[in-house]
């Protein structure tokens, strides 16, 4: 049997706002290479379980790992500096700052840290596998949504991250530029990323992971390959009982 070690693992992980458990003793294992789809109705605490990781919050209980080593109490900087990268499930970028020096700012800022005349080659060639080639120059508030959005991912992937976070990326997309999103990402994937992917939108969970976890109400309800978990009568009766989707 060949044992493959886990990039990220989080074990008890429970996080709680006063008196509401956000994320309840959630454990999960993210593999080399892999895709894993994070899922489950509104308020199911996705983004909490990013944000625990990224350290934009800290665990109540719980250990979180990467490659084996603890980086539950880290800072969120000091996480990103070890190879933790994520978009926001709202955009959040530098608007009076270019494109290209958005992209840069996440070399200076990630795992791999570039400077000068490196830092630029490397956002170039970003921009250009995101759909941005030629508008390095243009500011980001001048941008059309899924622009940003490729900014964001740009900036995220300009660190060479281990595990890269993607926070519902293909939400507020059109049709078309959702076929475009869905196949950035399957880029991502060929290129061997290991991402944890938040994402609403069902064919692109089931055309991009092998894997996902599915949470509701702060606790994981079903971990498998898709199609089985997706026919769960578990998971089914979760998703029937959000009305906001
Ligand atoms: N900073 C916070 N303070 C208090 N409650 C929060 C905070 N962040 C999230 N929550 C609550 O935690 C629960 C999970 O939220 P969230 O992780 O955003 O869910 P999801 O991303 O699955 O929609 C929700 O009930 C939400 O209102
Ligand atoms: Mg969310």
């Amino acid at each position: 049997m060949r044992m493959v070690s886990p990039v990220l693992s989080l074990r008890g992980v429970t996080k709680r706002f006063g008196g509401l458990v956000a994320v309840n003793g959630m454990d999960f294992d993210v593999t080399e290479h892999e895709v894993l789809g994070l899922i489950g109705p509104n308020g199911s605490g996705k983004s909490t379980t990013l944000n625990l990781i990224s350290g934009a919050l800290m665990p109540s209980e719980g250990t979180i790992s990467l490659r084996g080593a603890p980086i539950t109490h880290l800072a969120a900087q000091d996480i990103a500096r070890k190879g933790v990268a994520r978009t926001f499930q709202l955009v959040r970028l530098l608007p009076s700052m270019t494109v290209l020096e958005n992209v840069k700012a996440g070399a200076v800022f990630g795992h791999r840290r570039r400077w000068g005349t490196e830092a630029n080659a490397q956002a170039q060639a970003l921009m250009e596998q995101v759909g941005l080639a030629g508008r390095g120059h243009l500011k980001v508030g001048q941008l059309t949504y899924i622009d940003t959005k490729r900014v964001e991912l740009a900036r995220a992937l300009a660190g060479d991250p281990k595990v890269l976070l993607l926070d519902e990326w293909l939400a507020g997309l059109n049709p078309t530029e959702l076929e475009e999103g869905i196949a950035l990402i399957r880029r991502l994937r060929d290129e061997g990323r290991t991402v944890i992917l938040v994402e609403h939108v069902m064919d692109a969970i089931r055309s991009l992971c092998d894997r996902c976890v599915v949470m509701a109400s702060g606790t994981k309800i079903a971990e498998g390959a898709v199609a089985d978990v997706l026919a769960d009568p578990e998971v089914i009766r979760a998703y029937l009982g959000d009305d906001d989707d």
